[in-house]
């Protein structure tokens, strides 16, 4: 950990002296002769300890103290007095000053006083960091991985949590891609740092960009704000978890792709860059080739991303995995809401293995919860798993019997395959009945691409 000082006393020879004392290869040491100067400092420069000498020139230093106690509740302060001066010296720790130092006390009691200070600072650093990221972030509940495609899964996030390489997560909605994501932050070395995480599409976009990067003292006009560092910031050491990547605006992928390259982030009004020690995961539910295509996606950051590609299988495609995750949840609300739940009838096992499970684990749970809410018998019965009201809409799975067919003329220089695309999109909203969800799950897209085509072919439902 390397710590920043600011030495402020109106005598430059005081402030090169001792900065000549505390200098060491861990430490950048700047010094201010005038207030000005240490106001400026301090407001463009993380600074951990100030040395602050008592009797200044344009004011008292209990009066400064105050103010930076007030400014930067977490910078440390010793103050400097003269000798012999101790009732001051109790005076500035009344007012919030760490320790204190007197002038022509041997240089051995004065680093040995602010290394004390420092080794405190650390240790405090290092506890807030282990407690925030132990207590913020719920406990992870255990992941169910009966069947291959889990448990594949969970063998790619254990092998890239090793690494410190970029991870891109894709999947479905309600598949488990937070899950997965915190399972790689837990299973790799920076398991006690910071896991922080952050949706990219429900946060507006101007608000985003100062969330992810911090911004200097001052940096938007009008404003008296202080600075303040952002989530990539605060991650540091630790992981960044970009939930719903695909939403991200150009402008930010592009600041997002240099941070990615050269590990250091501009706050919002800096002129200099801060350098980071960040591992990012990303997660999206689109298509994010497909946001390539349309431009909306960067295929630079596309590349840097898809470094190493976990793709959480739909519900469906893991049948293995449905009763034992409903299990699961059932004795979580056996808990929660103190039932005895202790069996499923054959016929809703059926109906949960054969369900299409267009929301995944997520539906799953809801489900689940719904009926425990109202079951009395103890047995889950099929009338206990009612669909959601957005479920009842498009329930059934995608007919196999939904036949399209394609006719082309090929013609000179038309795009057969956007053609093709074309009728294939016509019909599975008219076998839909113009139900979106429907017809792309049918075409088996996401919705979102589906709207995509719609607009891009100008098609009326
Ligand atoms: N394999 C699993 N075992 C147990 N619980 C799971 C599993 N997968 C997902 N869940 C649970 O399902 C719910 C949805 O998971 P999660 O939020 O991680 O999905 P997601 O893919 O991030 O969804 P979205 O795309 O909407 O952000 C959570 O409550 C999660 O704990
Ligand atoms: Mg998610």
């Amino acid at each position: 950990m390397k710590f920043s000082l600011l030495i402020l006393d109106d005598e430059p020879m005081v402030c090169n002296s001792l900065r000549r004392i505390l200098e060491e290869e861990d430490r950048e040491i700047l010094t201010a002769t005038n207030l000005k100067k240490a106001r400026e400092v301090l407001q463009s420069e993380p600074i951990d300890l100030l040395l602050l000498d008592f009797k200044l020139d344009s004011t008292d230093g209990i009066t400064f103290l105050k103010e930076v106690r007030e400014d930067f509740p977490d910078l440390l302060v010793i103050m400097i007095t003269a000798y012999g001066n101790i009732d001051i010296a109790v005076e500035a720790m009344r007012n919030g000053a760490y320790d204190f130092i007197q002038k022509k006390e041997e240089p051995d009691f004065i680093r040995y006083t602010v290394s004390r200070a420092l080794e405190n600072l650390r240790l405090k650093k290092e506890v807030e960091e282990l407690r925030r990221s132990f207590q913020l972030e719920s406990p992870l509940p255990a992941i169910v991985a009966f069947s291959q495609g889990m448990k594949r899964t969970l063998y790619l996030a254990e092998q890239f949590a090793q690494t410190d390489s970029t991870v891109l997560i894709t999947g479905e909605t309600g598949t488990g891609k937070n899950l997965i994501a915190h399972y790689v932050h837990l299973n790799s070395h920076r398991f006690n740092r910071p896991f922080i995480s952050i949706n990219c599409a429900a946060i507006p976009h101007e608000l985003l960009e100062s969330e992810l990067f911090g911004y200097e003292k001052g940096a938007f006009t009008g404003a008296h704000q202080k600075g303040k560092k952002g989530l990539i910031e605060q991650a540091n050491g630790g992981t960044l978890f970009l939930d719903e990547i695909g939403e991200l605006s150009l402008d930010l992928q592009s600041k997002l792709l240099h941070v990615l390259e050269r590990n250091e982030i501009y706050r919002l009004g800096a002129e200099t860059p801060t350098t980071i020690d960040v591992r990012f995961i990303a997660a999206t539910n689109s298509d994010l080739q497909e946001l390539v295509d349309q431009k909306k996606f960067r295929l630079d950051l596309f590349y840097r991303l898809n470094v190493a590609n976990i793709q959480v299988p739909p519900l469906r495609e893991r049948k293995e995995d449905i009763l034992p995750i409903a299990k699961q949840f059932i004795e979580n609300f056996n808990k929660k809401f103190n039932k005895k739940v202790h069996r499923i009838t054959v016929e809703a096992e059926n109906f949960l293995r054969s369900y299409y499970w267009p929301g995944n684990v997520r539906e799953l749970r809801n489900m689940i919860e719904r009926a425990m809410l109202l079951n009395r018998s103890g047995i889950l019965k099929m009338e206990d798993l009612s669909l959601n009201p957005i479920d009842v809409r498009c329930p059934e799975p995608p007919s196999d019997h939904a036949q399209f067919k394609v006719l082309l003329n090929p013609a000179k220089g038309e795009n057969l395959l956007h053609l093709a695309q074309r009728q294939l999109i016509e019909q599975a909203l008219e076998i839909a009945g113009n139900n979106r969800s429907r017809a792309a799950r049918l075409l088996g897209i996401p919705r979102t691409s589906l709207n995509f085509y719609i607009q891009k072919y100008g098609l009326k439902e």
